[in-house]
């Protein structure tokens, strides 16, 4: 039996409010604890979008009540929330900002309008960016310019870890982490199974890459600060739809995968707590949680089913894969959260990281 750390999933899309029909505050923490995850932190392109006290209320209200593992809120930023956003730093889990293609309606094109967001959010509070290619470049030359810390989302590109790793050896304070799925999957449902002539379930943003990016994430190990699911659930239904939105479930497979390259001799247990723990303890300032642990079966092989897991939307994109290390048990702040396959934590034991 392994025994790690409560995991910290830094990147969530929880859906409520507005689009419960995929996940919730209930599920989505549900699927966490399954997943050995004890803090997620929410981003804030939900229906409405989080980017004011109101809607921030909105969001942490339903937290309170329906969360059972602990959990984070960020604000997201706007053309004209900047003042407000700095605001409310204490309360929210971070500032998001979309620089680039995504789900929802946040989306800060051009860089007039990053500029108020970088002078006004507090420099001790996380700022995290969606910015892919180039416009993380520019987000990086962001974070030079006005001295502020920066996480790079979801890397998932050769160019863009290859100038993570150059800006740090400058001393540029540019963090990031990247997901499973681009760890594991490529471009061209390749790496898919089961999917052949389902391209929607293939959409994710940033889209799968190829190989040789692939291959570059995992060589350049050592820049990756943190993993993070980006679990972006919709449902089936949705994504073989004729508009499939962009994203994969991820919060009940990151575990196994990240256990099976263990496994593989690709990576160490104490850099997957670093990445999973660690780090993002660090980055995004989490509170100690006291009596917090996850029991693993290092041993456990078995097949990844979308019928085995507590997220709504119904899939994943490792149906059948085969991995090793499974998760047993969930002790939260001394309470037993999650063991053999069952949540045990009730709806409102999740408290606020920032409360
Ligand atoms: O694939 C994605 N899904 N990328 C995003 O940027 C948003 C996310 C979502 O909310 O579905
Ligand atoms: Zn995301």
């Amino acid at each position: 039996m392994l025994k790690l750390p409560g995991l910290i999933d830094p990147h969530v899309h929880v859906r409520e409010p507005g689009a419960t029909h995929k996940e919730d505050w209930d599920t989505v923490t549900q699927a966490a604890l399954a997943g050995g995850v004890t803090t997620l932190l929410a981003m804030p392109n939900t229906k409405p979008p989080i980017f004011d006290e109101a809607t921030l209320n909105i969001a942490l209200d339903a937290a309170k009540s329906k969360a059972r593992c602990d959990y984070g809120q960020y604000i997201g930023a706007g053309p004209d929330n900047a003042d407000i956003a700095a605001s409310l730093a204490p309360k929210a889990a971070g500032l998001k900002m979309y620089l680039d293609s995504t789900f929802g309606e946040l989306r800060l094109d051009d860089m007039t309008l990053w500029m108020p967001h970088f002078q006004k959010f507090p420099k001790s509070a996380p700022m995290v960016m969606h910015s892919e290619s180039r416009t993380m470049a520019a987000a990086i030359l962001f974070s030079a310019i006005y001295d502020h810390p920066v996480h790079i989302a979801h890397v998932s590109l050769k160019e863009e870890i290859l100038l993570i790793k150059a800006a740090k050896e400058k001393g540029i304070k540019v963090t990031c982490e990247v997901c499973p799925h681009h760890l594991f999957l490529t471009k061209g449902l390749t790496g898919f199974k089961n999917l052949s002539g389902l391209p929607g379930r293939g959409e994710v943003r940033p889209r799968l890459a190829t190989q040789e990016d692939v291959d570059s994430l995992w060589t350049n190990l050592d820049v990756i600060d943190c993993f993070a699911t980006d679990h972006a659930p919709h449902t089936l239904q949705e994504k073989d739809g004729e508009n499939p939105p962009p994203g994969f479930p991820g919060l009940e497979t990151m575990l196994p995968l990240l256990l099976t390259a263990v496994d593989d001799g690709r990576l160490t247990v104490d850099g997957l707590i670093q990445r999973l723990h660690t780090n993002p303890k660090r980055i995004f300032n989490l509170p100690d949680q006291p009596e917090t642990w996850v029991e693993v079966d290092e041993n456990a092989v078995y097949e990844i089913k979308a019928a085995d897991q507590f997220t709504r939307c119904g899939w994943t994109p490792f149906e059948g894969w085969k991995v090793k290390g499974k998760v047993r048990k969930v002790v939260l702040r001394g309470k037993t959260a999650f063991e053999n396959g069952k949540v045990l934590a009730e709806a409102g034991y999740g408290r606020n990281v920032r409360g």
